[in-house]
């Protein structure tokens, strides 16, 4: 049987905290068997989505397969997930969130890898007798698991409270399920992750979870949530809440579903209904209604008759950036 495989990718510097920690988790993988690759995505070239949305219109229109028109280094990362059964991330925090780079890799795999966009794409094709070579690659549909981690060098963990949620937009336009999560804050408290036996054995048992969950005998234990924390929402197990303008309801921000909220036990707990839970754009109801909504309420372009007479003022309203005084202690080089 060919193995499991297991992509990790570190998204921190070289040999730092995010490399130890996901080489860490990958190296419990390969003892239990599992084929293992490792990608740090700072020695990749990666460019900005340019919001061409050339990817999406190219899915709907049948003419595309849901790539991008750019070819750099993506095309090494994107082969290397569509061969794997199981990802593991570590982002270090950037101002309270994830890094550039951590968001660029998103934007190119989001919306163009969304598997509603692609699976209509792949059954409408297979139906009308496209060859496979023409269609989205098929492999993008299948089952895969994850873990993200979050690594921040503040003491206190409010400095890196958007980092594992935003961590989601990785996964889930793929539909890729996130079956362990851990937040390691206070990192700069030791020089590194290596000399903190504690964290370290917390990533071999990331590295026990995604084996577990790879190897699971049914798709529930397969998705089973393996982390420490149990968060306020019974799908991604973050804390990210938003109110809602009146302040009656609730959603959570990572899966976009609405709830209500009250004390139980004196906890602040989120109540949500199945289908609501069922709307959360981790799963496959959630991306439906979003694919639906563009491919049914996008304006295609010409909808406006006098749209260049509209924009004409901005066009050419250019006022420029301000003049550099020579002598001002600025970053400008001469
Ligand atoms: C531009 C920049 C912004 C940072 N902002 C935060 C922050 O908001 N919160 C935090 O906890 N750490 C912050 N850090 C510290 C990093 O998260 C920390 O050094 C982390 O260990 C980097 O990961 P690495 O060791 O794998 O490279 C920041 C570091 C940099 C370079």
């Amino acid at each position: 049987m060919e193995k499991k495989k297991v992509l990790g990718i570190s998204f921190g510097r070289k040999m730092s905290n995010c490399d130890v920690m996901v080489k860490e988790a990958l190296m419990e993988c390969q003892r239990e068997g599992c084929d293992v690759a490792f990608i740090r995505a700072d020695d990749l070239e990666i460019n900005n989505c340019t919001g061409c949305i050339a990817c999406v219109i190219g899915m709907m229109s049948g003419r595309g397969r849901g790539y991008c028109v750019k070819h750099d280094d993506f095309d090494i990362l994107d082969e290397a997930i569509m061969q794997s059964d199981a990802v593991i991330l570590a982002c270090p925090t950037y101002e309270t969130s994830v890094t550039g780079r951590f968001k660029t890799i998103c934007d190119r795999i989001g919306p163009s890898h969304d598997i509603t966009f692609r699976k209509a794409r792949y059954e409408e094709g297979k139906e009308a007798g496209v060859p496979e070579e023409q269609l989205p690659d098929a492999r993008a549909f299948k089952k895969r698991s994850a873990a993200l981690i979050s690594v921040g060098g503040a003491m206190t963990e409010e400095w890196i409270a958007l980092t594992l949620p935003m961590m989601y937009e990785f996964t889930f336009p793929m539909g890729i399920d996130v079956v362990d999560t851990v937040e390691y804050y206070g990192a700069m408290a030791c020089e590194n992750v290596a000399g903190n036996p504690e964290m370290m054995k917390r990533m071999t048992r990331v590295g026990k979870n995604i084996v577990e969950s790879i190897n699971a005998g049914d798709e529930d234990e397969r998705i089973k949530y393996r982390g420490d924390e149990e968060g306020t929402c019974p799908i991604c197990h973050t804390r990210l809440i938003q109110f809602s303008h009146d302040k009656k309801t609730a959603s959570c921000l990572v899966c976009g579903s609405l709830g209500t909220f009250d004390i139980v036990d004196g906890k602040f707990t989120m109540h949500y209904t199945d289908e609501e839970l069922n709307r959360s754009r981790l799963r496959w109801g959630g991306k439906l209604e979003h694919s639906t909504e563009i491919k049914t309420q996008a304006q295609p372009a010409g909808t406006i008759k006098n749209l260049k007479e509209l924009k004409q003022p901005y066009a050419d309203f250019n006022p420029g950036v301000w003049s550099v005084d020579e002598n001002a202690c600025g970053n400008i080089k001469k």
